[in-house]
């Protein structure tokens, strides 16, 4: 990874996971990492007025794309603002085979849960903790993870624990994850721009040096 990283981003929604990043990396004692660009997979994705407030470059995936088309768009846009890193922060489609090969790595992706439970296709959003709760599940939480092939499925790179509590509604645990979520994606990417995380070639998580930042992985407000 190269002393200053260029951060890419994937966006489906609202875009605060999006804006978890610029905000981080924005910070006056924060040199060497920007966010360069971000890609909404649908025109009217909250993440796009984010961005145009933040003076991010933006790009909308074109609707009606097949798998190459959308392949070569991604690889343009991602190419084309020099990426480090690609994160998927609430992207709802599955990332092209070559776009994961070019980036293998160094694609991460956060999820509403504790992943490998409550992943996979069309897991997302509200429907996540809707089976959470179904599920009787006492604990959730975020999980970021290596992006492979498939949907919510690489290596995982961090976890952290929520509480589920009596009379939860799938928006109270969101509500609940999504703060935490705020804190371990910009960590996690910072773990991987400064090295000391990274993934090995028989697809092992490998943590370099000691990282903890219990601060930063703390359910703390403030
Ligand atoms: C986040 O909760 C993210 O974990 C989830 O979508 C939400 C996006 O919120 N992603 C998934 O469910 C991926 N399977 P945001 O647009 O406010 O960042």
């Amino acid at each position: 990874m190269p002393d200053s990283v260029r951060i890419a981003v994937l966006a489906s929604g609202g875009g605060s996971n999006f804006q978890a990043l610029v905000d981080r990396f924005r910070r006056a004692d924060v040199r060497y990492r920007e966010v360069v660009g971000v890609i909404a997979s649908r025109e009217r994705a909250g993440v796009l007025e984010r961005a145009r407030r933040a003076g991010v470059a933006a790009a909308i995936a074109p609707p009606a794309a097949t798998r190459a088309e959308m392949a070569t768009f991604l690889r343009r846009a991602l190419d084309g603002w020099r990426s480090d890193i690609v994160v998927l922060a609430g992207y709802m489609k599955l990332v092209p085979e070559t776009v994961v090969r070019a980036y293998w790595g160094r694609i991460l992706n956060i999820h509403p849960a504790l992943l490998p439970s409550f992943g996979g296709r069309g897991m997302y959003g509200a429907r996540v903790h809707q089976a959470v709760i179904e599920a009787g599940a006492r604990v959730t939480g975020a999980t970021v993870h290596f992006v492979d092939e498939a949907y919510d499925r690489g290596p995982i790179l961090c976890q952290w624990p929520v509480p589920v509590l009596a009379g939860d509604t799938p928006e109270s645990v969101a509500a609940r994850v999504l703060k935490v979520e705020h804190r371990i994606l910009p960590a996690a990417v910072e773990a991987l721009a400064s090295g000391a995380v990274r993934l090995d070639a028989d697809r092992r998580v490998h943590w370099v040096r000691e990282w903890f930042e219990t601060d930063t992985f703390t359910n703390r407000e403030g």
